[in-house]
Order: C-alpha cells, then structure tokens, then sequence
C-alpha cells in the first residue's frame, strides 16, 4: 500500500471514531432515568444554561427537626451533568444540626467544608467507624454506599460542598428508611431490637405508620 492509501485510511478510521464520541449528553428529564442516565437532549435546544446551576448560592433552611439542609445539584436540578459521572450537593448545618446517618448508594462523596466546623465519619462494611472534626478548608471522602453523617461541631452555622462521583448518587436516610415508612410496628421490633415504644416514638418523629 501507497503512503497516501495509509493515510486516507487512517483518515477514515479516525473520523469514524469521532463520530462515536459525544461531547455531552443534557438530560432530558421527560425521558426514563434508567441506569445509564437520562435520555439526550436534542442538541439544538441545548443551551449554556443546561451547563449552570445557581441554587447552590444560597444557603438551604434549616428550620426543621435536623437543622439542617442539603440542597442537592444532582441531574434532576442540574440536567448537564447527565452522564458525566459527577454532581455536587450543598450543606447548611445550623448550631446543633445535623444530617443524620445516610448513604448515596450510588456514589463516592468528598466533603469540601467552606464555614464551620463539622464532625464527620463513615461505618465501613466491617462496623469500624472513621470519625473526625473537620474545618474550613479540610476535605474527607466517604467511601461509595458506606454510612455517614455530619454533624455540626461548633456553637455557629456549618457550611460544605458535597461532591459525588454520579450525577444521581441517591440519598437514604437510615431514621427515616427505619421509622418513616408503613412496615407494621412488630415488624421494625423484630428487625431492629428495639421495643414498641421506641418504635412507635420514632415513627411518630419521622411520618411513619403501622
Ligand atoms: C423555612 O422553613 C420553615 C418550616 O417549613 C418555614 O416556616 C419558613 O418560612 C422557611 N423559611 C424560609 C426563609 O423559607
Ligand atoms: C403509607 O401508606 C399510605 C396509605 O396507607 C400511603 O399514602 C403512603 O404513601 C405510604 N407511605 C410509604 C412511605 O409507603
């Protein structure tokens, strides 16, 4: 073969493989969220605006049972991260706030702590816990699907950015997965170890019935 016939060759080769690669994928959030992400968007009504997101600037409420607040960027408020394997969450920690222990089964955390001081740890599968105050500046990583809470650790509001390694890691908190739900009472007790009024106390708490 002539040097001229490689490079032609070499020249559709290379072009066919670009049009494989996508440069992004906005979510369309009519479409199904299966485990791959959102359908596209059509790239002619994608616009700079997919790429932004300006709820993070503000900071979350925390007035209520936990005083605290996350106010999550992930696809659903943040359709460019589709498919990217990426989304942020912002943390507001009133004084005595807390996010109670949770997993994002989905997802790897790293905790950037702007303002504050926060007592932060994870539970491994082996029950060891990993525990330490952190404060503005530090960074912690949660490992994927592991326990965790965060808990403010000083007498002023806590604030932190959450990054996690998809752009839907999903959250599930453990009180509320245990005493928010309608599994029958007798149930939770036979699960959980712990007695009717415990159970029937926390469920009041958290909405829970049965
Ligand atoms: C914060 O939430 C509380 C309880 O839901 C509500 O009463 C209050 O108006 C909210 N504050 C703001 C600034 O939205
Ligand atoms: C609990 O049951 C009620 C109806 O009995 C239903 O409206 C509610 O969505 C259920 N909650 C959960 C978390 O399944």
């Amino acid at each position: 073969m002539k040097m001229h016939q490689i490079l032609f060759l070499l020249f559709i080769l290379l072009s066919s493989t670009n049009a494989l690669v996508q440069d992004f994928c906005v979510a369309n959030l009519k479409g199904p969220d299966g485990p791959a992400g959102y359908p596209c968007k059509t790239e002619a009504k994608v616009t700079v605006d997919d790429f932004v997101f300006s709820g993070l600037a503000k900071a979350g409420n925390t007035s209520n049972i936990i005083k605290a607040a996350v106010t999550p960027a992930f696809v659903a408020q943040f359709p460019g991260v589709n498919g990217l394997g990426l989304s942020l969450a912002r943390l507001d920690l009133a004084p005595g706030g807390v996010i109670p222990l949770h997993t994002h089964p989905g997802a790897s955390e790293v905790l950037v702590v702007l303002h504050g001081s926060i007592t932060a740890g994870f539970i491994s599968s082996a029950n060891s816990v990993y525990v330490k105050t952190v404060h503005k500046g530090d960074i912690m990583v949660f490992p994927q699907g592991l326990l965790h809470f965060q808990a403010n650790a000083g007498g002023k509001p806590a604030t932190a950015i959450a990054s996690l390694s998809s752009p839907n890691p999903g959250l599930q908190i453990t009180a509320f997965a245990l005493f928010g739900n309608n599994l029958t009472s007798a149930l939770v007790e036979k699960t959980t170890f712990l007695d009717d009024a415990q159970v029937k106390k926390l469920k009041a708490i958290l909405g829970g019935t049965g």
